[in-house]
């Protein structure tokens, strides 16, 4: 069986690479698409990846995923502290969805402490940079395949 899954960046992870690496790493956004297309590729699994720097975006792919994937594991970067509207679409989704962030959220700022959008997932991994995307990628299989069971 092939699992589909979609893996949804917000703002400003486009600038990963050059954007803060200290915090972020030194990997791009394409670095890490290849990353985990070479994850996926032996465990069958299709990875779509998108980034939008407009929260309308955001919004408009998560609604328009609805029915076609079997996972979504969703970085939201700073709409993650702020975003109803990306909390109310995820919502509308029942499918497992994973929360991921590169940074250890919770040893930065303590505005960063606080998610919007994490009563609508399943989980969190954060703290593991390009690890991150790689642990939610094999947490959400196990949810797929466990629910499938
Ligand atoms: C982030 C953490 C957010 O607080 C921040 O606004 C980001 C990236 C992360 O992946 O560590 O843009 O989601």
């Amino acid at each position: 069986m092939t699992l589909k899954i979609q893996i949804i960046n917000g703002p400003n992870l486009n600038l990963l690479g050059k954007r803060e690496p200290d915090i972020y790493g030194h990997l791009t956004l394409d670095e890490i698409k290849k990353e985990v297309d070479n994850h996926c590729q032996p465990k069958k699994i299709t990875a779509d990846f998108y980034q939008s720097n407009i929260e309308g975006e955001l919004v408009g792919k998560i609604q328009e995923i609805s029915g076609s994937v079997d996972g979504l594991i969703i970085n939201a970067a700073a709409f993650t502290h702020t975003s109803v509207a990306i909390l109310d679409a995820l919502n509308t989704l029942a499918i497992p969805k994973i929360e991921v962030h590169i940074s250890n959220v919770f040893a930065r700022e303590e505005f960063r402490h606080k998610s919007m959008i994490s009563k609508s997932v399943n989980g969190i991994i954060c703290g593991f940079g390009l690890n991150s995307y790689i642990l939610a990628v094999d947490a959400i299989e196990r949810i797929i395949k466990d629910e499938n069971k």
